[in-house]
């Protein structure tokens, strides 16, 4: 019987290697992003609560709160993860990395031509976009990553210096593995008065995230634009 109380999240979910396989037991696969099969344990998880919903109706007054509670809760956990327990609200939940990166991106409220630093390490998701923008006109540099900290910052400062208005960086490159030096990264192009957007999708589980990291106090419009648009993917 179905009772007006959602499924609640198992908090402490088996994540044994056995537990994560999602695929028959006679294959292997190696997960690389969001396309790859769902973990069987979030599987259940999300199912468990669709079917619930899918009973009580989701714009009904029961399933609707549930469904909305759920997002705030999600919204809770991501800030708490990256060091803000208190900004749920700067929290915007996107289908996919792909799909953040693309809005945060293409609504890039910055002016017409502008110099936009990125890195060769970004993913095609976020290089993408960033290409588009450039046939759009404005001028988009792709720094190399040579495993050398001093080369990489002495080019986002000679970028900073020619009037950058953004940076999209990874925090850890989806084709190397290296986590790449954003934080100092941030800086300059903060104290250049540009926007920073970074990809956290290989990082977020694997090294700490932490928006302070990115560098306290920020300029308001900085930390406006940066932080109150921060929107993630799974
Ligand atoms: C650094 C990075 N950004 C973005 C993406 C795209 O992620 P999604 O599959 O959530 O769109 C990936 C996928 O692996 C990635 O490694």
């Amino acid at each position: 019987m179905t009772t007006d109380i959602a499924p609640l999240i198992d908090e402490r979910p088996d994540t044994t290697p056995a537990a994560l396989q999602a695929l028959r037991g006679d294959s292997l696969y190696f997960n690389v992003a969001g396309s790859g099969p769902t973990f069987p344990v979030a599987q259940r998880s999300a199912e468990r609560f669709r079917t619930w919903l899918n009973e009580v109706g989701m714009f009904g007054h029961v399933g609707y709160a549930a469904y909305n509670a759920a997002l705030e809760a999600t919204r809770a956990d991501l800030a708490a993860a990256l060091g803000d327990p208190d900004g749920s609200a700067r929290v915007a939940l996107a289908q996919s990395a792909t799909d953040g990166l693309n809005t945060l991106i293409a609504g890039l409220a910055i002016p017409p031509r502008s110099v936009i630093l990125t890195t060769l390490e970004e993913h095609g998701s976020a290089l993408y976009p960033l290409r588009r923008r450039a046939e759009l006109g404005d001028d988009l540099r792709e720094i190399g990553w040579h495993r050398d900290p001093d080369r990489f910052l002495e080019e986002i400062r000679s970028g900073s210096r020619d009037g950058a208005r953004a940076l999209v960086i990874s925090l850890v490159s989806c084709k190397t593995g290296d986590v790449l030096p954003v934080r100092e990264a941030c800086r300059i192009a903060r104290e250049a008065g540009a926007i920073s957007i970074v990809d956290a999708a290989q990082a977020l589980g694997q090294v700490r995230v932490d928006v302070d990291d990115l560098g306290d106090p920020w300029p308001q419009m900085a930390a406006r634009a940066a932080r109150d648009r921060r929107i993630l993917g799974p």
